[in-house]
């Protein structure tokens, strides 16, 4: 029987590179710990040794006690996160371009059992604390015809990649406090976030308000490991029916547990996500060098959004290249930590003839 043969470019070029996070390998460091948690037999569903190191390890990390449940994906964080506080009536607030509004297929509301999703503006596709305040002190508190006020859900890093200072954590915070509703985190890209802010994750999360986390790992590195980590402590309870209602208590816990132990073990989801960042930085700056070409948002993770002539566009897509396409001729181009500057400077170069050969086309039909 022949090995199957895995090659870096059986997506052509630079066909698949950008597209998203979830295109990268699993760091070598995860493989090696799935691999060392790969012998003799262990408890099931959560009840072996690694999943127990798991709650220490992010204990320390987040230096209180936190309980942490690995999950299969970042929408199953995320709908199970907001599930253990929003009731079936209840209102939750995010930002109108958030992950669980677009793009999750309404994972949140069937989780939460129909609970419905407020979606509220905000620049840079950061949800804006006055839109907050003014939304909840518009809820129609006690009428049995409006959602009841219960969450509010943000993304760090955002979904055009900006990053939520810790000020603007904590206004957030502070309004859901002052509105007694609870605070989620979609950390689905929290590492690359963390890197930007250069805190330790006590300091952007639960400090500033944060009750519960989607802490991503897949996107960074992770095999196929995100965690919930819950800071108010009364969520977990119910988070624990949710997940086993859902499919999410895995039976072999020990092989997600050994990845996101691996995950922060020396800081790795740390220097992946500085790595994915610089590629991020790079190609930003390379792209906007280029005429015609406006970033979206500025760069504060490791996503790239750019406003780019929409003949361009096409020629990188006739070219093999994949993307995500927003309105308004803009592109998503997303870096993570197994990108090099070589693959980097490549897309720079392919963007650069496009708009190239894209205005010499229009020149010669005019
Ligand atoms: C901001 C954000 N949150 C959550 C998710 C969901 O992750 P998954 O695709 O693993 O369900 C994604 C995935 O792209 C994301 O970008």
């Amino acid at each position: 029987v022949s090995k199957p043969v895995y090659s870096r470019d059986t997506g052509g070029p630079i066909a698949f590179r950008f597209r998203s996070d979830n295109v990268a390998p699993v760091s070598a460091e995860i493989l090696h710990a799935l691999a060392n948690a790969n012998h003799g037999t262990a408890a099931p569903y959560g009840n072996d040794e690694w999943t127990a190191l798991l709650q220490r390890r992010f204990s320390e990390l987040f230096e209180r006690e936190v309980d942490v449940f690995p999950v299969a994906t970042g929408t199953a964080a995320n709908a199970l996160s907001v599930a253990s506080i929003a009731r079936p009536w209840g209102g939750i607030y995010c930002h109108e371009l958030a992950h669980i509004h677009k793009t999750e297929g309404g994972a949140t509301e069937a989780f939460t059992g129909g609970a419905k999703l407020v979606a509220l503006p905000g620049r840079d596709c950061k949800l804006d604390p006055s839109a907050l305040t003014e939304a909840v002190l518009r809820a129609e508190r006690g009428a049995r015809y409006a959602p009841q006020p219960d969450a509010v859900s943000i993304t760090q890093a955002s979904e055009h990649g900006t990053v939520y200072t810790l000020e603007e954590i904590a206004a957030i915070g502070k309004c859901a406090r002052d509105a007694a509703i609870q605070v989620h985190m979609d950390g689905a890209r929290f590492a690359n976030s963390l890197v930007t802010l250069g805190c330790p994750p006590a300091e952007a999360t639960w400090r500033r308000g944060v009750d519960i986390l989607s802490f991503g790992a897949t996107k960074n590195g992770g095999m196929a490991a995100d965690a919930i980590v819950v800071f108010n402590r009364t969520l977990a309870e119910p988070l624990s029916y949710w997940l086993r209602r859902a499919g999410q208590t895995w039976s072999k816990m020990r092989f997600a547990a050994a990845q996101l132990i691996a995950y922060i073990e020396d800081d790795l989801y740390l220097r992946l996500a500085s790595k994915a960042n610089a590629r991020a930085k790079r190609l930003g700056q390379g792209l906007a060098a280029l005429p015609g070409v406006r970033l979206v948002a500025p760069v504060q993770a490791n996503l790239v959004l750019a406003e780019m002539p929409e003949p361009a566009i096409e020629l990188l897509v006739a070219a093999g290249v994949r993307f995500a396409r927003y309105p308004g001729s803009v592109i998503r181009l997303v870096t993570h930590f197994d990108c090099t500057e070589s693959e980097v400077d490549e897309f720079i170069g392919l963007a650069r003839r496009s708009i190239a050969s894209a205005a010499g086309d229009s020149e010669d039909e005019q």
